[in-house]
């Protein structure tokens, strides 16, 4: 199993960074904050049991850095998940072994797209992700279940068009809610560090009965790879990051574009503040599905996500976090404002209908962010 020798410049990096906001983060785990810093920091290698034998990168900063270590990834580090939609006529089928598609495999390996073992189907459908920033998730993980459904409107009934259905998981028997991911697959933060563990890296991570880790590959390292206090290590760095700031600009456009923002009606899901247990969470999101794509959309589905269903994708910090969109098709934020079709269609023609200047002011809010 891995271990660190206890000096590393990163230390010094996060606790600069991460000080003064620690104190107002909600105390979860028991996790090591400094020793997760330098797990996610950490480029593994083959004898560490790194890929299964397959895997998308080395590290967990290789993907998510921008602005800084824990940050977002830029386009070239999308993930690509894959399986069979029957030619766009449905059912979607996951092929065995799951949707993650991985990039780096020996080079005489043929992917699980090209022959999925032991499936009758061929992969016809791929859908791309975009590493989005890690920055304040420990605050998103304090937001509980009741406050994301209390924003639910699955059927519609203010006639807005806009519906809105919280991510339901079936967890060791239990119902959780999602919060993390594009499609709100991940209920804890925790889970996430063992879902991305076995999906990015090919880590094998103890089994603790909620379904997220890979408890073991076969790979020849003695599993799991990873130990419990190191995933808890992970989690605490990742709960420790503190939410981006804003930029605090008092040019009167910036308010004009907040004002507008709101009456257009991008807050209906880009709620700006969720409470969470230490206090008001500024994060621009309700953590809620929606359906922005055309109705001929084809993409990836899972029980209780059904394809073209993204969540609301937290704003704060948005400006350096390019491209956008979960398959970072969308360069700016104009761009991004433009591919919002389906349920936020309407929103999108109030924006449209704007003046110049105006739709100028919004995006100045949101670079402020
Ligand atoms: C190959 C690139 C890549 C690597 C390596 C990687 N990630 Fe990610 N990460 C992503 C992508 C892409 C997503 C969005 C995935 C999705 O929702 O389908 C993501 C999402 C996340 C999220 C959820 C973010 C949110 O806003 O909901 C967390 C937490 C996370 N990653 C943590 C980690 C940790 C911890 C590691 C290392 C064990 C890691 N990642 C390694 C690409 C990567
Ligand atoms: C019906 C709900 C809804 C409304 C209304 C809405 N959005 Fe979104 N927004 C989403 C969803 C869902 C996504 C993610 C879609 C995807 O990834 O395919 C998104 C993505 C974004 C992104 C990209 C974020 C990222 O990290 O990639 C930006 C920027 C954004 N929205 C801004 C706005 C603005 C500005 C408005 C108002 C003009 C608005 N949104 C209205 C639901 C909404």
């Amino acid at each position: 199993m891995l271990e660190f020798t206890p000096v590393h410049k990163h230390l010094l990096a996060v606790g600069l960074a991460a000080g003064a906001a620690l104190l107002l983060l909600p105390q979860g785990g028991s996790g090591n904050v400094a020793n997760g810093a330098l797990l996610f920091d950490h480029d593994f290698h083959a004898a560490d049991g790194l890929g299964t034998p397959e895997m998308n990168a080395d590290s967990c900063r290789a993907c998510h850095q921008d602005p800084v270590v824990g940050g977002a990834g830029s386009i070239e580090l999308n993930v690509t998940r894959f399986g069979n939609d029957n030619g766009g006529a449905g059912p979607f089928t996951n092929l065995p072994g799951g949707q993650g598609l991985s990039k780096l495999r020996i080079m005489t390996m043929h992917g699980r797209e090209e022959y999925p073992t032991g499936s009758p189907l061929p992969a016809d459908i791929f859908e791309q992700r975009q590493p989005p920033s890690l920055l304040g998730l420990g605050l998103v993980d304090s937001i509980s279940g009741p406050v994301i459904t209390a924003n639910e409107d699955p059927t519609d009934a203010n006639q807005d068009g806009i519906f809105g259905v919280a991510r339901r998981l079936t967890v060791n028997g239990g119902q959780e809610i999602g919060r993390f991911g594009w499609k709100a697959q991940i209920p804890r933060l925790a889970d996430f560090v063992d879902d991305a563990m076995a999906n990015e890296l090919g880590l094998t991570t103890p089994d603790n009965g909620r379904g997220f880790a890979l408890p073991s590959d076969g790979d020849g390292v003695a599993d799991p790879e990873l130990s419990a206090s190191q995933v808890a290590d992970l989690a605490a760095y990742l709960g420790s990051l503190p939410p981006p700031e804003r930029g605090g600009s008092t040019d009167p456009r910036v308010a004009q574009g907040e004002a507008l923002f709101t009456s257009v009606g991008c807050a209906v899901c880009h709620i700006p503040t969720l409470m969470g247990s230490t206090g008001p969470v500024p994060l621009y999101s309700n953590l809620l599905l929606h359906d922005l794509m055309p109705s001929t959309y084809r993409g990836m589905a899972e029980p209780g996500a059904a394809a073209g269903y993204f969540r609301t994708p937290p704003l704060w910090g948005i400006a350096h976090t390019a491209p956008y969109m979960h398959d970072g098709r969308a360069e700016d934020l104009r761009g991004a404002i433009a591919m919002h079709g389906g349920e936020a269609a309407g929103v999108r023609a109030n924006y449209q209908a704007l003046t110049a200047s105006d739709q100028d002011a919004l995006i100045l809010f949101l670079e402020d962010l």
